[in-house]
């Protein structure tokens, strides 16, 4: 690991070790106080509960709303005229600047379209939306109302989209007809349609904004066009106010990959989120209410619902809702002009949005036309942040980039290093240290703590900070089983690492079958019920495997049924095709090997990590327990005639 030149400007010391040590000896004390930064309708009588919920609830007896704190009292405080949101599309050649003032008229009016449709408090409210403003307003709106929005990602298939429709039960859904990638118009309103046909549970109704890029077909009586249900209710001048919840209600539902193909679906309350939020925005990113915050996500992951929406808004910051990539809208300059133009003092991405930049431009001469004055630092999360990116980033940027680490079940930094309160030193490799609240530590397979720089599973003791998901959408007994029950007492996080000497953190990969691919969390296991579907298929495996851009992509292996008579080329272009229409484009699976059989142990157990090692070329070791030494030498050969893997040979 090397280390960063850029260290703490100032000789002062960072408060941070003295906070984090005080957030897990008192965290009554501490939360409390990071709870003066939300308004609240009635304050908590306490900071946690430790009798109630799954592991303990936080901010019990509070009422409030997360829409009043992240717009209203902006308004009523003065900030009414500032820009809350700036949307910038280089894909529709669009920018418009939300005022707190506007953002707020258009929330009250459309919570009063969504008031009309019957929701109310606790109903669900499914998106699938591209990046646009609508998307945020109706976010806002069901918070306003109380009801609980589950976002579904727009590269998601129809299938997975009707696999959360039978989780969350929607009363409504709201869509787009279509969304706008670099190299195509995706229609999404035929996936909703599709996905409703395939769902067990029908929604009374769906809103469906209409771009112009591509309408959509509305079928009447179930489908209603947004852009008319919003003008109505705007002339009529109806409105909605805030409803008063529960710290402990439910904010959002978001689903994202468990090891089977069935996602889990993350709650997250509105009390501790808001008051994590506000303190990570302050203390961890080191923003100031006013200043202009980039999160160059997409609103279906929860980076995009933490730091696109709700962090900067509770804070009475600027957002940029950016609809375009890094590269391709219309080059690898994008990010440097969106910084630029709109002022932003720090983003917010996943590390392979920098390695695309780096890949297309690799000096960043595109970077010369653009003033990045006002920019302070660079924060890359989702996905191992590989030193080789970062250097280059700080080289060209000359400003310090902090990686930090957490899950969409978390909702924010699990570790990172607290620009707001005093950076520590970076280490290239680590996202640094444990944020307040989180008790991190390494253990081994019996839950013994390990020594430092020892490899091991990376667990949280209970409780887990505000913001952390209480439970699993109507699955208690989900989440004790896949979270709670391996190490009792600890949340397991799935992932390995190490801490160091000095208590930084190290994230080496997930102990469970997820991938990281460009970002993006996807479950191998979910690609293989995929495969096994396939009526030529008898047997099958996916890994992910190590790709410049991407970090990972995934590779399936399928053994076909004896008899089969047709060239496996023609079954591998079949079962590319299929994961994309099951799961979607996003799983980003474009290899399918044919092999004879699979590389197993005498027990059968397949022996997915060899396999890897191989597809990376790295070292391996043949496993003692093989069935059969010559099954991985097979890999090895087909992987190779796919132009994949590698010379390393058995050791
Ligand atoms: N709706 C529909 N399709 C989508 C989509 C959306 N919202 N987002 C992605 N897709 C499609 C892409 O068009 C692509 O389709 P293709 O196979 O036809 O090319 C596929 O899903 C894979 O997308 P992606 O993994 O994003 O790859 P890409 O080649 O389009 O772009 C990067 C590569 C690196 C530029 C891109 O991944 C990126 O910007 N990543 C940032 C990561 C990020 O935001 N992570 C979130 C957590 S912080
Ligand atoms: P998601 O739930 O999509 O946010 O994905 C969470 C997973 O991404 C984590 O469990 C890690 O495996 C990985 N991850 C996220 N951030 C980092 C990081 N900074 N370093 C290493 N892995 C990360």
């Amino acid at each position: 690991m090397t280390a960063s030149a850029f260290r703490r400007p100032s000789g002062e010391p960072s408060r941070y070790h003295d906070m984090h040590r005080r957030s897990l000896a008192d965290p009554q004390g501490f939360w409390s106080e990071a709870a003066e930064a939300v308004d609240w309708y009635q304050k908590p009588a306490k900071a946690f509960d430790p009798d109630l919920g799954v592991y303990g609830r936080w901010f019990v007896g509070g009422v409030c709303n997360t829409c009043y704190n992240a717009l209203d009292r902006h308004v009523v405080g003065g900030r009414g005229g500032q820009a809350a949101m700036i949307y910038d599309s280089p894909v529709t050649a669009t920018k418009k600047t939300f005022t707190y003032a506007e953002l707020l008229a258009e929330v009250k009016t459309f919570a009063a379209v969504l008031a009309e449709f019957g929701v109310e408090k606790g109903d669900r409210v499914i998106l699938y939306m591209p990046m646009v403003p609508e998307a945020v307003v109706a976010m806002l709106a069901c918070a306003r109302l109380g009801a609980v929005h589950s976002v579904v990602f727009g590269g998601f298939a129809a299938k997975e989209l009707a696999t959360r429709i039978d989780d969350a039960e929607p009363k409504l859904i709201l869509t787009a007809s279509c969304g706008i990638e670099a190299s195509r118009i995706v229609a999404y309103k035929p996936l909703l349609d599709e996905a409703l046909a395939l769902a067990r549970f029908k929604p009374d109704s769906c809103i469906v904004l209409q771009r112009p890029q591509k309408r959509a077909d509305l079928m009447p009586g179930r489908d209603y066009d947004w852009a008319s249900m919003r003008e109505a209710a705007r002339a009529g001048g109806k409105t909605a106010d805030c409803v008063r919840v529960a710290a402990t209600d439910p904010l959002y539902i978001l689903y994202t990959s468990g090891t089977t193909g069935r996602p889990k679906g993350v709650v997250r309350d509105n009390g501790g989120h808001m008051v994590a939020l506000i303190w990570s925005m302050r203390n961890l990113y080191g923003i100031a209410p006013g200043e202009v915050w980039w999160t160059a996500s997409d609103i279906g992951w929860v980076v995009g619902h933490s730091y696109i929406v709700y962090a900067p808004l509770l804070l009475g910051a600027t957002t940029i809702l950016y609809e375009g990539k890094p590269i391709g809208t219309p080059d690898a300059g994008a990010f440097w002009r969106v910084i630029s133009e709109h002022g932003a003092v720090a983003l917010f991405t996943a590390p392979t949005a920098f390695r695309a930049i780096k890949k297309e431009d690799p000096d960043g001469k595109l970077m010369a036309q653009y003033d990045l004055k006002n920019f302070r630092t660079l924060f890359l999360a989702g996905e191992r942040a590989d030193p080789d990116t970062i250097q280059w980033a700080e080289r060209l940027l000359n400003v310090p980039v902090i990686d930090h680490w957490w899950q969409t079940e978390t909702g924010w930094a699990i570790a990172g290093n607290p620009v707001g309160i005093g950076m520590l030193p970076v280490k290239h490799g680590s996202p640094t240290v444990p944020m307040p609240g989180y008790d991190v530590r390494i253990v081994d397979e019996a839950g013994k703590d390990v020594a430092p720089n020892r490899m091991g599973s990376i667990v949280i003791k209970l409780p887990l900070p505000p913001a952390c998901l209480p439970t699993l959408w109507r699955q208690d007994a989900r989440m004790r089983e896949s979270y709670l029950t391996e190490f009792p007492g600890f949340y397991k996080t799935a992932d390995a690492g190490f801490i160091d000497d000095d208590g930084y953190v190290y994230v080496m990969g997930r102990t469970d079958d997820i991938i990281n691919v460009a970002g993006h969390r996807l479950s191998t296991g979910g690609m293989e019920e995929v495969l096994a579907s396939h009526r030529d298929v008898a047997e099958c495996a996916v890994i992910g495997i190590h790709d410049d851009l991407k970090g990972e992509v995934p590779c399936g292996f399928i053994v076909l049924k004896s008899g089969v008579e047709r060239s496996p080329a023609e079954i591998e272009k079949e079962i590319v095709a299929l994961v994309r229409d099951k799961i979607g484009p996003v799983a980003a699976f474009k290899l399918a090997i044919t092999v004879a059989r699979l590389p197993k142990t005498r027990s059968g157990k397949i022996l997915r990590g060899t396999m890897k090692k191989i597809a990376d070329g790295e070292a391996w070791t043949m496993p003692a327990t093989i069935d059969d030494p010559m099954a991985l030498d097979e890999i090895r050969h087909e992987l190779e005639s796919h132009g994949v893997g590698a010379l390393q040979g058995a050791s």
